[in-house]
């Protein structure tokens, strides 16, 4: 194949690795520098020019954009996209993990493990907020920090107030994070490559500081993860969008509590203490999924009027309860059951014989108007209740 790796640091280590992994592979690779690209928008052809000169064919692009050029970088993916080019994480995906509300809101309606974490503008929701995430000592975060340098520890009610004082005066947005005091200065970095968690690393935080970054004097150190940690890696980098990914995890009491998800995972820490060949899988990861660039299925199929994606809910007495797919006459009325949800099982393509059960939700393409009719009237009125409260409140109405 042919790899492009956008990448402004050609002599970065990650960068370096990735290249040398492609070559070793005998694929054809270069790695372009992201601000060079110029952006051309005509109608019907998407195109890019590079260094002042048409780009030629990719057959696949691995982004690896630094947070100081997010905008830039993420509209350069972006028209690889729209240019049909395979990209290892789509600007969709990186944009998701840029911003640290953005990804705990897209989580937060999973069966994910988080830190209870709370966003207020008002000072009057500040004293309130830090009670629900569980009081002092509390997290204090800036949204766009890295390498440890937002995150701050407030031993009290009194010291959290002010810090979040100062920095909403310096219109800094701050989130309010439960401190997990359990996990003792230590992460989890797991890297996951497609579906799988390839390495992981433990990252443990040195003398009095709490945070665990390697830019803070962290440790790391290779570490077996448990079925749950790899199954939450996976599913947070698949919500986000992404499919090359630094999951950062902190253990916690009921498992693992996930703070962030990276979409340039850096490779020299991980690579170092695991001794793995951590780049080779990436590119065989690309090299094995370069036909599938990602489409996006709401831009797509909602041009044709009146469809459109939705999700349906079985709520306990139901008719669908006990039906089967085919019975719930769902295709005879232009409806496609994508995905089927029940609790944390995600089922796509389910089977037409398969029976629905109370609590399940279906993930369906099709007539909206038709679909308007299947939503009961309950739930179509009601607030919708968060994905964990979801089954026992169902199973209480
Ligand atoms: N809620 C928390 N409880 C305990 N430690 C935390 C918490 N949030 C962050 N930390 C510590 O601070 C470090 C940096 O936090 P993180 O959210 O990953 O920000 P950054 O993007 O700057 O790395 C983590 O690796 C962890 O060691
Ligand atoms: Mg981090």
């Amino acid at each position: 194949m042919k790899l492009a790796i956008l990448s402004c640091a050609p002599k970065a280590y990650s960068t370096r690795r990735l290249q040398e992994a492609a070559r070793q592979r005998e694929h054809q690779v270069r790695v372009l520098n992201t601000l060079k690209f110029a952006i051309d928008l005509e109608r019907g052809s998407p195109s890019l020019h590079y260094r002042q000169k048409e780009l030629s064919h990719y057959d696949a692009v691995l982004p690896r954009i630094g947070a100081s050029i997010t905008y830039y970088g993420t509209a350069v993916v972006r028209q690889f996209q729209e240019m049909d080019v395979f990209c290892a994480n789509t600007s969709h995906g990186i944009l998701n993990s840029r911003d640290k509300l953005r990804s705990l809101q897209i989580l937060s309606r999973h069966h994910v493990g988080l830190p209870r974490t709370s966003f207020v503008r008002d000072k009057k929701d500040v004293l309130p907020a830090i009670e629900r995430v569980g009081g002092a000592p509390v997290i204090i975060k800036l949204i766009e920090g890295t390498q440890g340098i937002g995150v701050l520890l407030a031993e009290t009610v009194k010291a959290a107030e002010s810090i979040i004082e100062l920095l909403q005066s310096q219109k800094q947005n701050v989130l309010i994070q439960k401190f997990v005091a359990e996990s003792k200065g230590r992460d989890i970095r797991a890297f996951v490559v497609g579906d799988q968690v390839v390495a992981a690393m433990r990252r443990v935080a040195q003398g009095q500081e709490f945070r665990s970054n390697v830019h803070r004097g962290g440790i790391a150190e290779p570490v077996e993860l448990s079925e749950q940690y790899r199954e939450t890696a996976v599913r947070c980098t698949q919500i986000m969008g992404l499919r090359v990914a630094g999951v950062d995890m902190l253990e916690g009491e009921d498992g693992p509590q996930v703070m962030e998800v990276n979409s340039s995972p850096g490779l020299e820490g991980i690579e170092t203490c695991t001794g793995l060949d951590i780049a080779g899988a990436v590119i065989d990861y690309i090299a094995a999924q370069v036909d599938f660039p990602e489409i996006d299925v709401r831009q797509r199929l909602t041009v044709s009027r009146g469809y459109g994606v939705n999700e349906i809910y079985v709520p306990e007495g139901s008719n669908f309860v006990g039906q089967s797919i085919a019975q719930t006459k769902l295709w005879e009325n232009d409806v496609n059951v994508l995905t089927l949800y029940r609790g944390a099982k995600v089922i796509p393509n389910p089977r037409a014989e398969r029976t629905l059960e109370a609590g399940d939700k279906l993930l369906c393409f099709g007539k909206l108007e038709a679909m308007r009719g299947m939503i009961p009237a309950r739930t179509r009125r009601r607030r919708r209740p968060a994905v964990q409260e979801l089954d026992s409140s169902i199973a209480a109405q």
